[in-house]
């Protein structure tokens, strides 16, 4: 594992923006569990998942990709897979789309350190292709156990693949984006709150309005208070990747990108 990265998992969980919950090591979560007991296994997720075998994209990516931001977050956003810069960095949405996303907090008072972003999948597919049900279905649990210890109230998801998964319903992004839904995940109901792919933004002016005026709901979502539980039932998840692409997850939904933002802590 590279030394920055493991060096980051030392640092101490941030204090969130105006819009979120401030955190500190000895803050309790949905679950009554201290957000500092949560945060280790998120750790050990980390430590394990350096190891992964459950697929065979470990073998051709060069970095696992875990996800960074606060591991105390009340918004956790979840893409797709991570690209060509996310694989050679070990951290999520670095490259134009990550810039985007960054642009996209920044109007509503948070960063990266308030925040939790991870992926459906978390080694890159070859050449950014698609990610296939059967990376979807192998990968998944480390994407719900996240959530079940991260306890955010409103979980984003970035375009289809993500969607498709977490609201366990075969309905496209462009279908139900800016609508939030209660679903149980992980054992809690979360919010979630289904938006475009930032790479998917960037191919027209009309996407990209969409994604900021669906951004700038975040803030009032966050301020509601946390769903109660069970009012959804939980579905089996489809696979997303059996739906075909829409304008909202772009095919790849990562492209080669040449920007890149300081890394952060992996858990604040
Ligand atoms: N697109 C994604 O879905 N995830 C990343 O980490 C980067 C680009």
């Amino acid at each position: 594992m590279a030394e920055p990265r493991a060096a980051a998992l030392t640092g101490k969980l941030v204090s969130v923006g105006e819009h979120g919950r401030p955190s500190s090591v000895s803050e309790r979560g949905a679950s009554g569990r201290p957000a500092a007991e949560r945060r280790e296994q998120l750790v050990a997720l980390y430590r394990r998942l350096g190891d992964c075998s459950d697929c065979q994209l470990a073998g051709c990516a060069t970095n696992l990709v875990f996800g960074n931001g606060n591991a105390d977050a009340d918004l956790m956003f979840a893409g797709e897979a991570p690209g060509f810069h996310e694989d050679q960095q070990g951290i999520p949405f670095v490259g134009r789309a990550g810039k985007l996303l960054d642009e996209l907090l920044d109007e509503i008072g948070l960063g990266r350190g308030d925040v939790f972003v991870a992926n459906v999948l978390k080694h890159r597919p070859p050449g950014n292709r698609d990610p296939r049900p059967d990376e979807i279905d192998a990968c998944k649990p480390h994407l719900f156990r996240q959530i079940e210890l991260i306890e955010p109230r409103v979980v984003c998801t970035l375009g289809n693949f993500a969607t498709k998964l977490l609201t366990g319903s075969s309905r496209g992004i462009m279908s139900v984006r800016g609508r939030p839904q209660e679903r149980e995940l992980s054992g809690r109901t979360v919010r979630l709150y289904p938006i475009l792919h930032p790479a998917a933004a960037m191919r027209s002016d009309a996407a990209r309005h969409q994604l900021q005026e669906d951004f700038r709901r975040l803030p009032e979502l966050l301020a509601e208070p946390r769903p109660e539980p069970a009012v959804a039932p939980l579905l089996e998840p489809v696979s997303a990747a059996r739906e075909p692409a829409t304008a909202g997850s772009p095919p790849g939904g990562r492209e080669p990108e040449h920007t890149s933002v300081p890394q952060l802590g992996l858990f604040g």
